[in-house]
């Protein structure tokens, strides 16, 4: 049967004695799509991602890439993704060509290959210039491309990344963000997990949420930033009189109305983007002059609460 899935999982669950640590958890995911792996700590996502990458048997279940099992034909489930799950400690005395040159011939590629491979993916993680320095010397940031580039080294079409920005600077951040898009852009497929929703949101298409183990759903990035049920935060240039907070409160597509200084209000909202551009107008209908009008973030826990509430109805 031709598929479409270069990642099937099925069914999943891993067991640390009595403690479930993945529960159930079955998910499908297309080729060349993004996926953002979110979920709060120890919510089951490093678990999930080494049973992935052939580092822990699973329980029960089953998950298959590019149709290989992983545990029951891991070598040639292997061939088709590159991973970077533990914080990579490399040698310090090593450099970038060491450290790749050890990955290639690992995998069983030629010399002559590896020397190939080594300057286009140091290249991809812009890394070139450093391919002969001592790894002690690099920052964290430098460190984790060198180990995204091993990932690629063999040219798998899937990517798995465990927290791949966590703890690095707001530099080392971006240009790892870049990298991981321009991946994207080659048309390799990407698993990511991390725990902060607008890290997925900056590179991913989708989001799948786990949380104690389970599978809460699978959004697509531009449904979370539409999602019905949001806060308002706006700031206005004088504090609104009475009748003006009566007059929001009975607003059709708002429950509530908070207000956090003498002149900032939160209000929860229920509607689509023209209900909001309709606020917006009845605002200045009523003679209030808006400073700033800003979706506040939906947070992990508040699209937690949506999803658990979709799947109990
Ligand atoms: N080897 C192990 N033995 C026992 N329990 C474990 C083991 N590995 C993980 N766990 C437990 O399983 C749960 C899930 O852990 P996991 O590391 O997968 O979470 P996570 O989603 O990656 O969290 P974080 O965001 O903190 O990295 C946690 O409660 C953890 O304590
Ligand atoms: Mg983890």
């Amino acid at each position: 049967m031709v598929t479409n899935d270069i990642l099937k999982i099925k069914n999943l669950t891993k067991k640390f004695s009595n403690f479930v640590a993945v529960d159930n958890l079955s998910l499908d995911v297309k080729k060349n799509s993004c996926i953002g792996f979110l979920g709060p700590n120890g919510a089951g996502k490093t678990t999930t991602l080494k049973i992935l990458t052939g580092l822990l048997r699973p329980t029960s279940g089953a998950a298959q890439i590019n149709g290989y099992d992983v545990t029951k034909n891991f070598r040639k489930a292997m061939l088709g993704v590159g991973a970077v799950v533990e914080t990579p400690e490399f040698y310090p005395h090593f450099t970038p060509d060491d450290v790749l040159s050890y990955f290639g011939r690992l995998r069983g590629m030629s010399h002559q290959e590896v020397k190939g491979r080594i300057q286009k993916v140091l290249d991809e993680v812009n890394m070139s210039e450093w391919s002969n320095k001592k790894i002690g010397k690099f920052s964290k940031g430098m460190k984790q491309r060198i180990a995204i580039a091993s990932a690629l080294l063999h040219e798998p079409q899937l990517i798995i990344l465990d927290e791949p920005v966590s703890g690095l600077d707001p530099r080392g951040m971006m240009e790892v963000r870049e990298i991981i898009k321009a991946m994207k852009k080659q048309g390799k497929t990407i698993f990511m997990s991390s725990h902060l929703l607008v890290e997925t949101q900056a590179i991913c298409d989708e989001v799948a949420l786990i949380d104690k183990g389970k599978l809460l759903g699978l959004r697509s990035i531009s449904d979370l930033q539409t999602s019905s049920k949001s806060k308002i935060k706006i700031e206005m240039i004088e504090n609104p009189t009475d009748f003006q907070l009566d007059a929001i409160k009975n607003f059709p597509q708002i429950s509530d109305v908070l207000q956090d200084t003498s002149n900032v209000i939160t209000v929860d909202f229920e509607g689509d983007k023209s209900n909001r551009a309709d606020f917006l107008k009845f605002l200045h209908d009523h003679s209030i002059q808006v400073i700033s009008f800003s979706l506040v973030e939906t947070s992990l826990e508040n699209i937690y609460k949506e999803l658990i509430s979709d799947s109990v109805r």
